[in-house]
């Protein structure tokens, strides 16, 4: 939240474990993300191994409905840092922005004489989506093995309609993430995550106890202590009031006066992505896709009828 200097919501920094079996296994479960740059450049021919592990992801159907625009321009990544309120984007030498595309497949169709309608199908946005994250994992794990650190920026899903104008973008390609790539002043540590025995489940799903679930929770999250302040429990309470109504938020106060602090989860939710406002448009984002030639959203009407 800018101008109150809570400790990062970004979890709890690592130190390196140590012994794995392969150099794969020691780079997956060390990395961590990056947001401070050195200000060199990427080397093309890096550059392409990084875009070139990108395109031979996983994708459904090998279809590849993604485009990747590549931005080395630092008065374009300033612009991109100045939208996203995050520096460290104008810092970088590159960013990557991942766009969902079914307009290449589309022109593909259509030269060939083939039907077309997957801008109109949930089912092709959905895997498209996946495939274009997929994608950008490759890359970033291609980075990481070349010595290069990067980040993702959701935050550019504010931007949708300004997005579109900055790079030109066609109906049928609409922007899922940005990766922010570049070299580390210092390689970053990793962050401690839910352990595997959390988040497996053998066979079928099966509630953990709540005993553990807290326990999983604390362990990821040791001696995080948001520190009451007035004006956090002020933002804290409208939130709760909001969400819950005042009986609600007169528990989640008792609970914050209680424990002598804020506690992780009523960071998350209650300052930091904060429930009363993270739901609030949902239409507007729908109308967006509209705006950018999908319509999954619709029952679909077959132009040659039933
Ligand atoms: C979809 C997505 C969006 C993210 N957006 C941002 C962002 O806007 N700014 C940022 O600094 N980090 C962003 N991150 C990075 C996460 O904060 C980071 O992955 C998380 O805190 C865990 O830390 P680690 O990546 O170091 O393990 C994003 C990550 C993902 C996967």
């Amino acid at each position: 939240m800018p101008g109150d200097q809570m400790p990062s919501h970004h979890g709890v920094k690592q130190a390196p474990k140590g012994i794995y079996p392969n150099d794969t296994l020691k780079l997956l479960i060390e990395r961590g993300s990056c947001r401070n740059f050195t200000g060199k450049k990427i080397p093309s021919r890096t550059m392409e191994h990084i875009l070139s592990a990108g395109v031979h992801a996983a994708t459904g159907g090998n279809l590849q409905p993604y485009s990747v625009i590549k931005i080395e321009d630092p008065r374009t990544n300033k612009k991109l840092a100045e939208m996203c309120l995050q520096p460290f984007i104008g810092q970088a030498p590159a960013n990557l922005l991942f766009c969902l595309d079914w307009r290449r497949l589309e022109r593909w169709a259509r030269l060939e004489d083939a039907p077309f309608t997957a801008n109109n199908s949930f089912r092709h946005f959905w895997i498209s989506f996946q495939d274009a994250i997929i994608c950008a994992q490759n890359i970033c794990t291609a980075a990481d093995s070349l010595g290069l650190g990067s980040v993702y920026i959701g935050t550019v899903l504010e931007f949708f309609p300004r997005l579109k104008k900055m790079f030109n973008l066609p109906q049928g390609v609409f922007p899922v993430v940005l990766l922010t790539l570049g070299y580390p002043k210092v390689k970053p540590l990793s962050r401690k995550k839910l352990p595997p025995s959390a988040v497996v489940h053998s066979e079928r799903y099966s509630e953990m106890a709540d005993a553990l679930l807290l326990k999983a929770f604390n362990d990821k999250y040791p001696e995080v202590k948001i520190e009451i302040t007035p004006e956090r429990l002020k933002r804290f309470e409208k939130v709760c009031l909001k969400v819950g109504g005042r009986k609600f938020a007169d528990k989640c106060l008792a609970r914050v006066r209680k424990q002598g602090y804020i506690n992780p989860v009523q960071r998350y939710f209650g300052l930091h992505y904060v429930a009363d406002y993270m739901p609030e448009g949902n239409l507007k984002f729908l109308k967006q896709f509209e705006n950018f030639g999908f319509g999954w959203f619709r029952d679909y009407k077959p132009q040659g009828g039933k």
